[in-house]
């Protein structure tokens, strides 16, 4: 029975490990839940454990917020000793977090065989930490489990083997499908006097949005400007909560706290617009055929523009306000990419296990890096 830590940290993670836990323990492997604490407010941390069934982690690190460097070595500094103490066959990290990064970076250094969760996703933004984590997660990973076919082409352009690569769906449909039923039955639009179809979603958390007033300032306005032809509601995530004191509110935005799970997904789910910089948003609005308009000048998620319903609108007031009124006077379609099936965590645990039970790595360390760098295609 292989022992695999899965690794947990920030919000965007508790969705994504959650699937692939459960698959693993379906095959009766030995999981371990290390939660990395970069996440801790009840509503970015322990409504989802709730909301999601999610147990309690076996193993916390209480690492907490600091700089990018300080968590880094907050979390690898508690990490190390524990997987020296476990002996895992295994770590799976998920996503491109900076506790994903730190863990696998442990885990490759230790000599357990690294899973990387959400592989190969590339915005091609280095200003991004998220890319930075990505690229640097995906070159310590032993197997490498990505959500599209362009993950995939990213990776061979890189010059990773094909017996490291697959191509396993997107967890975070996994658990969106798992909770979907459950989720429209919250009352959250009730509690907040919204109708379904007569809203706007909006999420902005991207350092690059709010870290600056004058940028968040001006998206704020385009919201604003959104918002005289339709209502919104933006659940503030803490790191825009900051900001916001300083920069003000502009009138027709209603600010909410952060959205728990289900609520989030029934907030989706009835709104007739979606504006948006999170990642993960992109693709649950292309799974529930809302469409979105994506805050940034890039996408490491760019299967939700080809096949979802995402739009790439950049940062300019002027072409949110004109892209959103546009959409609004159009229908909504519904587009979904191949192996947003509700089964990637089932095919994580396959490849995993199997991996394992065949003898570990696939080549011994000295010489993964020799072969990945002589076989580039690009
Ligand atoms: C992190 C991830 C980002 C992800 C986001 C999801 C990195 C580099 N970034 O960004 O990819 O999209 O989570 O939400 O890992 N804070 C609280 N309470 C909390 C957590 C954070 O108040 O429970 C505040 C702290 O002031 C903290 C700040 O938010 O310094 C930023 O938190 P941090 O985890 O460093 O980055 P996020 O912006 O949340
Ligand atoms: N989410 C949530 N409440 C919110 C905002 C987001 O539950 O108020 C969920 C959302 O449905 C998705 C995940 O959090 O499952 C996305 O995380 P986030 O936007 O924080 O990070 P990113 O995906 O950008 O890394």
């Amino acid at each position: 029975m292989p022992r695999i830590v899965c690794v947990a940290g920030a919000r965007p993670n508790f969705m994504k490990v959650k699937p692939v836990m459960d698959a693993l323990e379906e095959r009766h492997a030995d999981v371990v839940l290390v939660h990395t604490g970069q996440h801790y407010d009840a509503a970015m941390n322990d409504v989802f454990f709730q909301d999601l069934g999610l147990r309690p982690p076996d193993r916390h690190l209480g690492t907490g917020s600091g700089s990018h460097a300080e968590q880094t070595a907050r979390v690898m500094t508690a990490f190390e000793p524990l997987v020296a103490e476990l002996a895992p066959d295994a770590v799976v990290v998920v996503g491109d977090v900076t506790s994903t990064l730190a863990c696998a970076l442990v885990a490759a250094k230790a000599g357990v065989t690294v899973a990387h969760v959400e592989a190969g996703l590339r915005s091609r933004d280095w200003g991004m930490p998220e890319e930075v984590n990505r690229v640097v997660t995906d070159r310590l990973s032993d197997l490498l489990f990505a959500p599209s076919p362009d993950a995939i082409d990213n990776l061979r352009a890189e010059g990773y083997h094909d017996d490291q690569l697959h191509l396993a769906g997107n967890v975070m449909i996994d658990t969106l499908y798992a909770n979907l039923d459950r989720a429209l039955e919250s009352d959250v639009l009730h509690r907040h006097g919204l109708t379904p179809g007569a809203y706007g979603l909006a999420t902005l958390h991207r350092p690059a949005n709010v870290d600056d007033a004058g940028t968040l300032g001006s998206l704020l306005q385009a919201l604003a400007e959104v918002a005289r032809d339709l209502p919104l509601v933006l659940p503030v995530h803490p790191r825009t909560a900051a900001r916001l004191e300083e920069v003000g509110l502009p009138d027709g935005i209603r600010l909410l706290p952060p959205a728990g799970y289900l609520d989030f997904i029934a907030l989706q789910a009835s709104a007739r617009l979606v504006l948006t910089d999170s990642g993960g948003v992109q693709e649950e609005t292309s799974a529930l055929g809302v469409p979105c308009l994506t805050l940034r000048d890039s996408t490491e998620r760019p299967i939700t523009l080809t096949e979802g319903t995402n739009i790439l609108v950049g940062r300019d007031p002027e072409r949110i306000v004109t892209t959103a009124r546009q959409v609004l006077a159009g229908p909504n379609a519904k587009r979904m990419p191949d192996l947003w099936d509700g089964r990637a965590g089932q095919r994580i645990a396959d490849a995993l296990l199997a991996h394992l039970t065949a003898g570990g790595r696939l080549r011994p360390t000295d010489e993964r890096g020799a072969a990945r760098g002589t076989t580039a295609t690009v």
